[in-house]
């Protein structure tokens, strides 16, 4: 093949972000918005795009542009590539473009949406045959260098879609979904880092050990709740414990001040319950509510960076003409 490309969807964590780095199971679901990498064979140099980002190696390696004391952004993408190429004896050299879709640094899984979009791409290229699990392998590393501890749950369900229980890499069940298939989904617009996020709770659990065990065996029956709740359809209570979920994460030190905001935007639609979704500190908060909730969400569109409602459960990594 001379071109291929391939899109994943973004994610939002229902019940368990920061508790799943722990080890703790996490509820996630693949949403509508999604990446898709372009890939096709280049000569004698890599190039990869980003908007207006670009980066471009040698064959061999060496970093042409930006000029080497700049950092490249898109450096764990080339990194990652560079790897899945060696570890199947591909040789080459190849161009890539990305169209991402879904908000960058607010929680949504952009970064591993686009790593997982990527390493489809490129199996696909060079006729690979890469299934999903080594779709995320490749996706992890270059996860890994983007946020530095994390879970592995945002390549997970960007290359499976649907909705999961994930408790660790390779470790999850599918959860079905009845009836919620819609989600509301405001963007603070503060953007932050997950891995300085995640750094901040791991030191409150360092510090504070049977504190943080307490809050992840409350976390555990909430998890139990919210499961039960979507196996038939309760959007209701999901909503409720999605509040009590967030109140969790308040404490843990990862709501703030344009979280709180948005949160009390969603709760005035009279949506059920509402949660900070990803790392928080800022980022993008949802909620589940009744259907005339919905309608009034384009009200808080010009407080905030983005509101929409979006499908939930939507299909993981899939090949695009
Ligand atoms: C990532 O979307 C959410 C966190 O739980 C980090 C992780 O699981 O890697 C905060």
């Amino acid at each position: 093949m001379m071109k291929a490309a391939a899109s994943a969807p973004g994610k939002v964590i229902l019940l368990g972000e920061h508790f799943v780095v722990s080890g703790y199971p996490a509820l996630v679901t693949a949403i509508e918005p999604r990446a898709v990498v372009r890939v096709q064979r280049g000569e004698k140099k890599t190039v990869v795009k980003s908007g207006n980002v670009v980066g471009i190696w040698s064959e061999g390696g060496e970093q042409l542009y930006p000029p080497k004391n700049i950092k490249n952004h898109l450096q764990p993408l080339y990194d990652m590539a560079t790897k899945l190429l060696e570890e199947n004896s591909v040789h080459a050299c190849f161009e890539a473009e990305i169209f991402s879709q879904i908000p960058g640094s607010a929680g949504l899984g952009s970064s591993a949406a686009v790593s997982v979009a990527f390493a489809k791409a490129l199996s696909d290229l060079y006729g690979l045959g890469l299934g999903h699990d080594a779709v995320i392998k490749y996706a992890m590393l270059a996860e890994r260098e983007f946020h530095g501890t994390p879970s592995g749950i945002d390549p997970h369900i960007a290359a499976l879609g649907g909705a999961l229980l994930y408790s660790g890499p390779g470790n999850y069940r599918r959860v079905n979904i009845n009836n919620l298939l819609e989600i509301a989904v405001l963007n603070t617009g503060v953007r932050r880092k997950t891995s300085a996020m995640v750094a901040h709770v791991q030191e409150f659990a360092r510090k504070n050990p049977e504190v943080f065990r307490e809050m992840a065996d409350f976390y555990g029956e909430v998890l139990a709740g919210g499961l039960e709740a979507l196996e038939k359809g309760d959007a209701a209570r999901l909503g409720r414990l999605m509040t009590l979920n967030h109140m969790l994460l308040r404490v843990l030190g990862v709501s703030s001040k344009a979280v709180e905001k948005a949160f009390e935007a969603l709760m005035g639609l009279g949506m059920y319950g509402a949660k900070l979704t990803g790392a928080g500190g800022g980022g993008c908060v949802i909620a589940v509510g009744p259907q005339t909730s919905y309608g009034r969400l384009s009200d808080l569109s010009q407080q905030f960076q983005t509101a929409f409602t979006t499908k939930i459960a939507c299909r993981g990594v899939v090949s695009e003409a």
